[in-house]
């Protein structure tokens, strides 16, 4: 859908200018400005991170993220650039190694500051690269829990995540052993991946849910309504793919942006990927990024996206495109 979109932008701007100056331009109205974005989420009400996080997935062996990142000293240099640069919110999973991405996150910087949240999600069994299966058993998430608690070198884990619902084990099963964990001390907020709005509700009714984490970005809004929920609720939303990436394919289809897209890029001499990130921090005050990179060079430009403020026309043209 993506890439399609961004075609039909380049299409209209190479056979249609006036497509694209009366319907797409955003040189004529870009005067009235948003309000800067807030800078940070109270995740559970009491987790307070700034709002532009770090995904550490693509640390791992490629392909598939599946074993040790090759150059786990360079992934190390990466992780402590992010927090210098600001991020105190980086995400992980069992799966991403499995149990790797874990370790050189713990090897580059534990002991932890005060302030850094390492998210974590169980619920994955993953023996081989091209080979992941949910299993979110009450006997996996135990198990899984205590290795990640392990590798992270923590005694809790602030925010503890389902990957994903099992199809072999009822949801409210996961969700109830998450609530026991928790009440074991060994988990401050629970969070959810990967789930319907239905699921979401159902947990809700079992234990308070921290935060959702499901795919969301400028291409792909498929969990709007899911996203709304969370933003009337409180529920800190954590878009993956937030810059549209297929997860097992290195790059963004972003960079390759035309039409409106670029255009707001222009106007704020910025990138196209910069201008995807400042989209989702004023999309809802509830949403907290972790876009992926393995190179310095595109964290820092990440990083830049919480201080380009877009005008209202902008952000109202941006969200009129899915
Ligand atoms: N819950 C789930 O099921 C799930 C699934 C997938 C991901 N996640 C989480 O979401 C995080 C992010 O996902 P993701 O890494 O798959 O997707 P993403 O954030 O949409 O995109 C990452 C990709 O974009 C490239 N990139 C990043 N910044 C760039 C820039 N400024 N300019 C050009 N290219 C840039 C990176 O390549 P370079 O390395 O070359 O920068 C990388 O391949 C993961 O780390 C993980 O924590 C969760």
């Amino acid at each position: 859908m993506f890439l399609s979109l961004f075609q039909t932008f380049r299409d209209a701007k190479d056979h249609s200018s006036f497509l694209i100056s009366t319907r797409y331009s955003v040189k004529m109205n870009t005067t009235t400005s948003t309000q800067p974005t807030p800078k940070t989420f109270a995740i559970g009400g009491d987790l307070t991170v700034n709002r532009l996080g770090y995904g550490a997935m693509r640390l791992t062996g490629q392909p598939s993220n599946f074993g040790p990142y090759a150059d786990w000293e360079g992934g190390k240099a990466l992780l402590r650039r992010a927090v210098e640069l600001g991020v105190n919110f980086i995400d992980t999973a069992e799966a991403y190694g499995p149990g790797d991405n874990e370790d050189i996150i713990a090897d580059a910087l534990s002991p932890y500051t005060k302030n850094l949240v390492v998210a974590t999600k169980g619920g994955i069994f993953k023996p081989a690269p091209g080979n992941i299966q949910a299993d979110a058993s009450p006997d996996n998430l135990r198990r899984g829990i205590e290795g990640s608690l392990q590798r992270l070198k923590l005694e809790k884990i602030d925010l503890y995540q389902l990957h994903r619902p099992d199809p072999k084990v009822p949801f409210a099963k996961s969700v109830q052993t998450l609530a026991a964990l928790q009440q074991a001390g060994k988990v401050r907020h629970i969070g959810l991946s990967n789930v319907t709005l239905e699921q979401l509700k159902e947990a809700q009714g079992i234990v308070s849910i921290a935060s959702v984490q499901n795919r969301f970005s400028l291409s792909d809004r498929t969990h709007k309504a899911t996203l709304d929920y969370c933003t009337e609720q409180n529920i800190a939303f954590i878009p993956h793919g937030s810059l549209g990436a297929n997860p097992l394919k290195r790059g963004t289809p972003l960079t390759e942006a035309k039409g409106m897209i670029l255009e707001i890029a222009q106007q704020h001499d910025a990138s196209t990927t910069q201008i995807a990130l400042a989209w989702l921090l004023h999309r809802a005050p509830n949403i907290i990024l972790i876009p992926g990179t393995t190179t310095v060079a595109h964290l820092e430009d990440n990083m830049k996206a919480s201080s380009i403020t877009l005008s209202e026309s902008e952000v109202s043209q941006i969200s009129q495109l899915a």
